[in-house]
Formats: C-alpha cells, sequence, structure tokens
C-alpha cells in the first residue's frame, strides 16, 4: 500500500470521489483520512464526518467543495490548520492570494485542477503554488501521478488554460459521442449500439494516435482518402473553421466564468 499523510477532504462530491476511486486502484492507503461533508454519506473505506473533527490539524487539508461555498467554510475551517498543513485546493476559479488571505496559517497552498478521468488514472491533473518548496512539488507530482498525466504550472494563468482543456474538457468530449451516437441512430441504429461505437471509436482514436505519436492531422489525413466519404464529411466539419470557432467560443465562455468565480471568492 502507498502511504497517505493525515489528511482531511473537505467535501468529497464527484472530483474528490474521483480522486480517492483512482488512488484506491493505485493501493493508496486512507487509513490516516477523514472525509468531513455535511451529508455525513459514507465512503467506502474512508472515516466520514459531518463536521470540522476535534483532532489534531493534518499534514493535507483537500478544498473540493464548490468555490461558491468557501467563504462559508473558510472561517470554520482555517483556525484548525497549522503550520504543518499544506493546503491542496481544487476550486474552480479561486486564486492562491485568496486562499491566502482566508488560510493565513498554513504550511504551503498548492492548487490543483484535475479532470474526472482520475478514477480510471486516465486523468490530468494540473497543479500550481507560490510556496510549495521544491521536495513538496516532488512530493505532489508523484501522488499525482499515480492518476494520470500531471503538469506543474508556471502560472496561473497556465493553470486556467489546462483546466480550460482538461479540467472541463471530458463534458465536451463527452457532448461530441453523444452526437456521434445521435448522428448514428439518425441513420437506424439502435440507441445502445450507436452509443457504444460512438464511445469506442473516440476512445480508439485517441488510444491510437497516442500509441504511434501521430499529429490529428495525420490521423484524419488516413482515414480521409482523396474525394472520398470522409473527407466529404471533414468540408462540413472544416467550413470557416466550423468546429475550431465552435471549441473556442465554449473555451471562452468557461474561461469568462472562471474569472466570475476568482472575482466573486476576492469579494468574499
Ligand atoms: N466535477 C469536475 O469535473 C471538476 C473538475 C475540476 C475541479 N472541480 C472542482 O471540484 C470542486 C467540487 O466539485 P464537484 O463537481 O465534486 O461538486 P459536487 O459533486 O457538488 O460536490 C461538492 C461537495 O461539497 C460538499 N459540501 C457542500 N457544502 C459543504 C460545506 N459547507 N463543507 C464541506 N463540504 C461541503 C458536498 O457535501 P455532501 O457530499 O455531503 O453533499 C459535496 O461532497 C469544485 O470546487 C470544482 O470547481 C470539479
Amino acid at each position: 500500500m502507498i502511504p497517505l499523510p493525515p489528511v482531511w477532504f473537505v467535501g468529497c462530491g464527484q472530483m474528490a470521489g474521483a480522486l480517492i476511486e483512482g488512488w484506491k486502484k493505485a493501493e493508496v492507503d486512507f487509513s490516516e483520512a477523514v472525509i468531513i461533508r455535511p451529508s455525513g454519506r459514507p465512503v467506502d473505506g474512508i472515516r466520514t464526518v459531518r463536521t470540522i473533527p476535534d483532532e489534531p490539524s493534518p499534514l493535507r487539508c483537500v478544498l473540493g467543495f464548490k468555490p461558491q461555498a468557501l467563504h462559508a467554510v473558510a472561517p470554520k475551517l482555517a483556525p484548525r490548520l497549522s503550520s504543518t498543513t499544506v493546503l491542496v485546493s481544487m476550486l474552480a476559479g479561486v486564486e492562491v492570494d485568496t486562499l491566502r488571505a482566508l488560510f493565513p496559517a498554513v504550511q504551503a497552498i498548492v492548487r490543483i485542477m484535475p479532470n474526472l478521468p482520475v478514477s480510471e488514472r486516465r486523468g490530468v491533473t494540473a497543479l500550481y503554488s507560490k510556496d510549495a518548496e521544491p521536495g513538496l512539488q516532488q512530493r505532489m507530482l508523484g501522488l499525482f501521478g499515480l492518476l494520470g498525466r500531471t503538469h506543474w504550472a508556471r502560472d496561473e494563468a497556465e493553470f486556467a488554460a489546462i483546466g480550460a482543456v482538461a479540467g472541463a474538457g471530458p463534458a465536451y468530449v463527452a457532448r461530441f459521442i453523444a452526437a456521434l451516437a445521435k448522428a448514428g441512430e439518425e441513420r437506424g441504429l439502435a440507441p445502445g449500439l450507436a452509443q457504444a461505437i460512438a464511445l469506442e471509436t473516440v476512445a480508439g482514436t485517441a488510444l491510437m494516435a497516442e500509441a504511434r505519436g501521430e499529429t490529428m492531422d495525420e490521423v484524419a489525413g488516413r482515414v480521409a482518402s482523396p474525394n472520398g466519404t470522409t473527407e466529404a464529411g471533414l468540408a462540413v466539419l472544416d467550413a470557416e473553421g466550423c468546429l475550431d470557432r465552435l471549441i473556442a467560443e465554449t473555451i471562452a465562455a468557461a474561461a469568462e466564468r472562471g474569472r466570475q468565480l476568482a472575482e466573486d471568492a476576492r469579494k468574499g
């Protein structure tokens, strides 16, 4: 088993739950972990409580609730953390300076932006800190590296850009798979079959491109023969940068929401 230092998970919904699922698959030892969540909903094999326990401050404290709850949680949590605690925040948009003002005593603050496939150990996690020393950075990269690809961002702008693509990305990819499946249904395929083949096509394409080290142009080029059926389809997707524009606008809308969340968190 891989040891985990004493840790509190404050909030354990979709994202923190996915991290825990991935780490369980990697045989991480949760015997020193506590989950704190208002519902008290149990998580298999991990002590779960409804309120902050009256116990010594943990070495790690993971913030896994929504950014909107920050100013309700921080006044109760901050006095319970000490100069030996590393605060790990997954709160989208909430900057380290905002967190530092709310948690002045903690040793270091590390922002993380994972995505849901961490549950399968095929995730992407961006990390960023202003005050984590190199040893801590290495330990954090090691822990999140158990769950897939990691990247230590050089600044919060790069961190936000990774979040925009990878953090939110599974939702956009899910929509693309659904659209592909719907088109299959419209051509007479049974819904279950259409969904299964759309899913496998996306997963298989990503796997193949990664294994062969191919660019996406090379992948598309190997499918499409000149004047053939795929090329006719690509002409629609590519017309006036149709798909590129749609995705750019999608990411821009999410980034704008991130800016609003950061501003709300700064104001309190
Ligand atoms: N979902 C994603 O793909 C994703 C990706 C990257 C980052 N994030 C970030 O992850 C965070 C959580 O998102 P999520 O999607 O996991 O949300 P979620 O599924 O709604 O989970 C929210 C969690 O917060 C808990 N909570 C609510 N109020 C609380 C309080 N006052 N004190 C302690 N815990 C409280 C809830 O407790 P109960 O379980 O008891 O209801 C729940 O466990 C967000 O900050 C988000 O920006 C999410």
